[in-house]
């Protein structure tokens, strides 16, 4: 969800402004991905490194996603979103806490879309507190502590990197950089996205069947 404060600067408007308008678009992402049947979406709202974020920025975050989840709960509940958040609690005000919580609680019967907040997250510290919780460490005991795979990764802004982000899950991910900021991200911008991810190529390190063929009529 990068490219709030740009777009809040380049208005002459505080960067709160520009997270607020960012909220906006996650209302309106959330409604094109459930009606494009995207079954997961997870949305980074709050890295573990935003901390260090002037103090009434943090506030300002911490109060839009306490307002988002107050707000929103009954609507997901009669649209079938289930919310979930990921990342770190212990850290978050009570009153934020207690919004996860009835969020959570609340919507845990959606079966359309599951909505993951990723707050206070960080995907390094993700990967080590799952291998600390399973018993057995394996790729597939990890696989299922953390959570599943990334099919698609969309980064506004014009940014082009992970910023710790789900680094295990997305191991396999299909990247999409958009240039547009956040707050300009619509619907049509995520169909276009889902459109492009379909009509990707996806191996996972294989060789596509068209190929093996070619090459056994080679070899005959
Ligand atoms: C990145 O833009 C955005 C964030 C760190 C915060 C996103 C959070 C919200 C929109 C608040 C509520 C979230 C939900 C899910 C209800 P940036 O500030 O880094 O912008 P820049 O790249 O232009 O500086």
């Amino acid at each position: 969800m990068d490219g709030n404060g740009r777009w809040a600067l380049a208005r002459g408007l505080p960067r709160v402004a520009g997270h607020r308008a960012g909220v906006e678009t996650v209302g309106r992402v959330v409604e094109a991905a459930s009606a494009a049947g995207v079954g997961i979406l997870t949305l980074f709202a709050f890295s573990s490194d935003n901390w260090r974020r002037p103090r009434e920025e943090v506030q300002a975050l911490m109060r839009l996603l306490a307002d988002y989840l107050q707000r929103e709960t009954g609507r997901s509940v009669a649209n079938g979103v289930r919310i979930e958040t990921i990342g770190r609690r212990d850290r978050l005000d009570a009153e934020l806490r207690a919004a996860i919580e009835r969020a959570e609680s609340a919507t845990a019967s959606g079966t359309r879309l599951r909505l993951r907040i990723a707050v206070d997250y960080s995907g390094r510290d993700a990967i080590l507190a799952a291998a600390r919780r399973v018993a057995n460490l394996s790729r597939e005991s990890l696989e299922d502590a953390l959570g599943p795979p990334v099919d698609l990764l969309i980064r506004t802004g014009g940014e082009r990197r992970l910023s710790d982000f789900l680094l295990w899950e997305c191991a396999y991910a299909e990247l999409i950089f958009s240039r547009r900021m956040w707050p300009d991200f619509g619907a049509e911008d995520l169909l276009g996205a889902v459109r492009e991810f379909r009509g990707r190529d996806r191996r996972f390190g294989a060789v596509p069947p068209t190929a093996v063929r070619r090459q056994e009529a080679w070899l005959d």
